[in-house]
């Protein structure tokens, strides 16, 4: 896989998944614009991929505003003259049920989990399609096919992240546009240790978190960025509208026997 020649756009760039595909494409000789709304994360990434050897620019950016993405995009395209992938990353975790959360918190999930990739797909499609055609790889969830209790606001937004990919490939594929959706299980980020930070046991929330993979251990970024740079390049070249499972197994029926055999009870607690 070589991305020579090609511009790849990573939102949420500065940390976990987002780091490790922005790091992946650039090894792999792509052009990559780090977007992120931490600018200091941002930067250091661009910065330690320009030091590997890489091209990298960062653009501070918080991809649920729909000017800033306008901007991006163009300052993308005033940069690199093009773009052919777009992983549409940048995600935030949040809980609660209907009756516990306010509109307030169920809009801050939609904007960044939903809306955003929206606006980055409304913008970006049109530069790509100049192009002769382009890459989208969204990042969802075991989320988009399963639900999790008290996590309302992002089980709806990542289940909505899958209907926007697939909506894209119908819309798109004659014009040369693949989207497809990556399904991560737990995968040790600094989301998801905030989020075992919220339980007074936090040390029982990671243990848990490994012990519900077939393997015994969860996810690290690196392995869902290698999917992703999978389903961007042409080697996925008949995939488009998938939801790529990256989840050590956690989506196996729970009737299945690894569940049975791990002692977990087939428990689906995980970001
Ligand atoms: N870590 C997991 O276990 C896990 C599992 C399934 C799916 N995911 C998904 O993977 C994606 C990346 O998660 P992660 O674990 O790497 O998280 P992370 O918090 O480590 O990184 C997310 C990055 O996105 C940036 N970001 C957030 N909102 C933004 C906005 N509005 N504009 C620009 N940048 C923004 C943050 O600043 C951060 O740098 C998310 O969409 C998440 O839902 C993560």
């Amino acid at each position: 896989m070589d991305f020579k020649g090609k511009v790849a756009i990573v939102t949420g760039g500065g940390s976990g998944i987002g780091r490790a595909s922005a790091e992946e494409f650039a090894r792999r000789h792509a052009a990559v614009a780090v977007v992120d709304r931490d600018r200091e994360k941002g930067e250091t990434v661009a910065r330690d991929v320009k030091a590997q050897g890489g091209v990298a620019t960062f653009l501070a950016a918080d991809v649920s505003n729909e000017e800033e993405v306008e901007q991006l995009v163009a300052r993308v395209m005033a940069q690199f003259g093009r773009i052919d992938i777009l992983v549409s990353n940048a995600g935030i975790q949040r809980y609660g049920t209907v009756t516990t959360i306010t509109q307030e918190e169920w809009d801050e999930v939609m904007n960044v989990n939903l809306k955003a990739a929206f606006l980055m797909c409304k913008h970006t499609i049109p530069r790509m399609i100049e192009r002769g055609g382009g890459s989208i790889v969204m990042v969802g969830s075991v989320q988009s096919v399963a639900a999790q209790r008290n996590s309302v606001q992002y089980v709806v937004s990542k289940h909505g992240l899958l209907g926007l990919t697939r909506c894209i490939a119908l819309d798109y594929g004659k014009q040369n546009i693949r989207a497809n959706c990556v399904l991560p299980g737990a995968i040790d980020t600094p989301m998801l240790r905030r989020s075992a930070g919220l339980d007074p046991h936090p040390e029982r929330v990671l243990e848990a978190c490994d012990r519900i993979h077939i393997r015994g251990k969860m996810g690290r970024p690196e392995e869902v960025a290698h999917v992703i740079a999978f389903l961007a390049s042409d080697l996925a070249s008949f995939m488009t509208g998938s939801a790529v499972a990256v989840d050590g197994g956690l989506l196996v029926p729970v009737g299945g026997m690894a569940f049975q055999e791990s002692g977990t009870g087939g428990t689906k607690d995980v970001p």
